[in-house]
């Protein structure tokens, strides 16, 4: 399977949030990606889990919740209460990230754990084979519309080799930064997920946004399958 889109809502119209997400699903988004920021862990305050529940009764979309916020493991169980197919935390933001993965599949949901870009991969050591995802973030995070960290790309490529050489599970997300100009190179360093926030709605058409960057993605997986 190719590179798959997850548009990030953080750069949506708030005030029209469901039509926002009807637009990307019908552009052809195969997640919702949610930034859930507490203006602790990043400074930047965004939506808790009562906005997650709303997003879940307007999408068939898996919400995949991306949690920037200190102490992750108290907000495990209502973001999963709320409807969240993916909870992913930050190695930097829990002191207990093993317990918090281990709780977040326990609840039926994929565990996700997210690394900053001055993080070393090293970090993921211990956990890696219990984690469903790993988000590598390509932005400082905690603002979208922020410029693209090409360091990312290398790590994708050596997380992408770890996973492979090691037969784990764990699907690799990168997020920040990624618009048309590096959409092919973070598909080819072996992202399974890519998130969009401004480039897909800065522009004021969503919809349209979310399908060039689609098809965009699926000519780049046909192209690499005939290589
Ligand atoms: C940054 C967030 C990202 C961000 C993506 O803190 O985690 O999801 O909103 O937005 P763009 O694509 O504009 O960088
Ligand atoms: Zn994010």
């Amino acid at each position: 399977m190719g590179t798959v889109l997850a548009p990030s809502i953080l750069s949506a119209d708030f005030a029209r949030l469901g039509a926002e997400v009807e637009a990307v699903e019908a552009g052809g988004a195969a997640l919702i990606h949610v930034d859930v920021m507490d203006g602790r862990f990043v400074p930047n305050i965004t939506i808790g889990p009562v906005v997650a529940a709303a997003l879940r009764r307007t999408t068939s979309l898996p919400l995949d919740c991306h949690l920037m916020v200190e102490d992750p493991g108290r907000w495990v169980e209502p973001f999963v209460e709320a409807g969240a197919e993916i909870v992913s935390v930050h190695v930097e933001a829990d002191r207990h990230l093993d317990r918090t993965l281990r709780r977040i599949r326990e609840l039926g949901a994929k565990a996700g754990v997210v690394v900053n870009p001055a993080t070393p991969l090293s970090a993921l050591d211990a956990v890696l084979p219990i984690a469903d995802l790993v988000l590598v973030m390509s932005v400082n995070p905690g603002f979208g519309g922020q410029r693209f960290l090409p360091a990312a790309l290398e790590r994708v490529r050596r997380l992408r080799e770890r996973i492979l050489a090691e037969r784990l599970g764990a699907r690799i997300e990168i997020d920040g930064g990624i618009a048309a100009d590096n959409l092919e190179a973070v598909a080819l360093a072996g992202a399974d997920i890519v998130v969009a926030g401004s480039a897909v709605f800065a522009g004021g058409n969503a919809r349209e946004a979310t399908a060039t960057m689609v098809r965009r993605l699926a000519e780049i997986a046909e192209r690499a399958r005939s290589c």
